[in-house]
């Protein structure tokens, strides 16, 4: 591990371009490798061996990639694998959801929070269980949205039955009235628009990758690995498991310019 070494970072498919965004904003010297598992994209509804199984093999990856911290850049891996391979490995990881709580708690007047999650996630109780560690006078109100990431996956984000789905999630939170809403998921921020007219002005939306860099960066920080950046600008590489092209092009609607060559991995 040096700090030449670049920043790994994983999903099951494109959610996690929403924290490499955050990344290369707050630390724009590291370089980036990313992993998208997109031959197994959804994960919301797998159970947690499997999932176990998935983040095993992309840590290993990376790791064999010399990168010298990783972002469990998925809130389901962050929830049922990273606490099992950050004992396995040694290299520093982090994923979503302790910082996202702590933003939520700095956040939140009334104490009403939502959650909107993977199938997954909201089955493991992580947010919940942290938020009430934290404060036991906190109300969650969790919500799974499993239809979410296949539409935005395939690009429908303004979509009448994208429009159908945030409403049907988010209506009863709204109702409930929460003040603060987690994003539990890397892809949600891609609606951030459309769940923002939903929620309305009174509720503040969380994502938590803004929590999570800053705090890995002041990791990194304390490790001496970050990054000192040199005279060339540093590079970005992507690897997914399933179509290459696929994620090539959703990556530059996103970001809004060419990722450049992505890279088929077998896991
Ligand atoms: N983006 C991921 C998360 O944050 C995974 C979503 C999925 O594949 O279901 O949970």
């Amino acid at each position: 591990m040096n700090k030449s070494g670049a920043i790994g970072l994983f999903d099951s498919g494109i959610g996690g371009l929403t924290v490499s965004k955050v990344i290369n904003t707050i630390l724009p010297e590291e370089a980036t490798i990313y992993f998208g598992d997109t031959a197994h994209v959804p994960y919301g509804q797998r159970s947690a061996d499997e999932l176990l199984g998935f983040a095993d093999k992309i840590v290993s990856f990376l790791a064999g990639q010399g990168v010298k911290y990783i972002f469990f850049a998925c809130n389901t891996s962050s929830a049922l694998s990273l606490s099992v391979l950050s004992s396995r490995y040694p290299l520093p990881m982090i994923g979503l959801i302790k910082p996202g709580v702590a933003e939520v708690l700095r956040l939140t007047r009334n104490k009403k929070v939502g959650v909107i999650a993977t199938e997954a996630t909201v089955r493991s109780g992580a947010y919940e269980n942290e938020l009430k560690k934290r404060d036991s006078s906190i109300k969650v109100y969790s919500q799974a949205a499993p239809r979410l990431v296949p539409l935005i996956e395939a690009g429908e984000l303004d979509s009448p039955a994208a429009v159908e789905a945030v409403n049907q999630y988010l209506c009863p939170l709204r109702e409930a009235g929460i003040d603060t809403l987690v994003f539990g998921c890397t892809h949600y921020p891609f609606l951030a628009g459309l769940i923002a007219d939903v929620m309305g002005p009174g509720v503040q939306l969380v994502d938590p990758a803004g929590a999570t860099v800053r705090q890995a960066a002041a990791e990194m920080a304390g490790l001496g690995l970050l990054a000192t950046g040199g005279s060339s600008p540093p590079v970005h590489r992507f690897f997914v498991s399933g179509e290459p092209q696929a994620f090539r092009e959703q990556a530059r609607r996103f970001l809004g310019k060419d990722v450049g060559p992505v890279t088929r991995a077998e896991l």
